[in-house]
């Protein structure tokens, strides 16, 4: 089963489980264009969607579809919505009915995108370098691709769960069970502060790879983009970058 099914089936639906809920973070409600706006970096006051009306766009490791909602919002011409996860792909549908569901590794080059959204996602495959060339391949000439990765300077606060020793720490949390899972998310809360979803998100994924963005910046001068450029990166390494027309 896909780290991502446990976690989106506890947090929504029939099988939520209080702790790790978070309903007001996935609900498609103009709040996520907001979020949207300003997890992309889109500063232009004048006209807030162009980067989206219009568009063909792709929200890759859709997760529930927190950014699907927004790019609809926004007046693409098309959101396309994948993720590894059933679970997630059973949410994102009630937002984008064709949502399906889809490894990054098995997609071929298609370079038809205006737009490639892809949040938080790569950081969790066993080769994130290799999953950013197959998103590169599925953008157009003159279109951009928008990745979120975990920040290398933030891995300390993570009890060794983030960065280059995540695989062997995750044994520790494989062994336990939900419920002491839910305790473990809950402890840290008490400890270090956050909430227990935020936590869950931490320890459940086996990969966790993180990065300094000079090493992402120079993925995208490896795939060939140019005005490669940082969003709102307090505590991520939110980039996104254009490839030549
Ligand atoms: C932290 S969630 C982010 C979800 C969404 N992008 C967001 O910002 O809300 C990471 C998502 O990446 C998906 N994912 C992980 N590996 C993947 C892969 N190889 N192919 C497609 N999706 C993947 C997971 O299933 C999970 O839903």
């Amino acid at each position: 089963m896909p780290d991502f099914d446990e976690q989106w089936k506890h947090v929504s639906g029939e099988e939520a489980v209080a702790a790790l809920m978070r309903p007001q973070q996935y609900a498609c409600n103009e709040q996520r264009v907001k979020e949207f706006r300003k997890n992309m970096g889109i500063r232009s006051w004048f006209n807030k969607n162009a980067l989206i009306k219009g568009k063909v766009c792709l929200d890759a490791g859709c997760g529930p579809g927190r950014w699907t909602c927004a790019m609809i919002r926004m007046g693409a011409a098309r959101v396309d919505s994948f993720d590894l996860s059933e679970e997630a792909v059973k949410r994102c549908q009630k937002i984008n009915p064709k949502a399906y569901v889809q490894n990054i590794f098995d997609i071929e080059p298609n370079p038809v995108y205006d737009v490639v959204v892809s949040w938080g996602v790569i950081h969790h495959t066993p080769d994130p370098r290799g999953a950013f060339s197959k998103l590169s391949g599925l953008v157009k000439p003159g279109g951009l691709l928008y990745v979120m990765l975990y920040d290398k300077k933030n891995d300390w606060y993570y009890d060794g769960y983030r960065g280059d020793g995540c695989v062997e720490k995750h044994a520790e949390w494989e062994v336990l069970s939900f419920d002491e899972k839910v305790k473990k998310c809950e402890d840290a809360v008490a400890a270090k502060g956050g909430d227990a979803h935020g936590w869950f998100d931490a320890f459940n994924p086996k990969y966790n790879y993180s990065y300094t963005p000079d090493e992402v910046r120079a993925w995208y001068a490896e795939e060939g983009f140019v005005k490669v450029r940082t969003g709102c990166i307090k505590y991520n390494i939110n980039m996104f970058g254009q490839k030549p027309a």
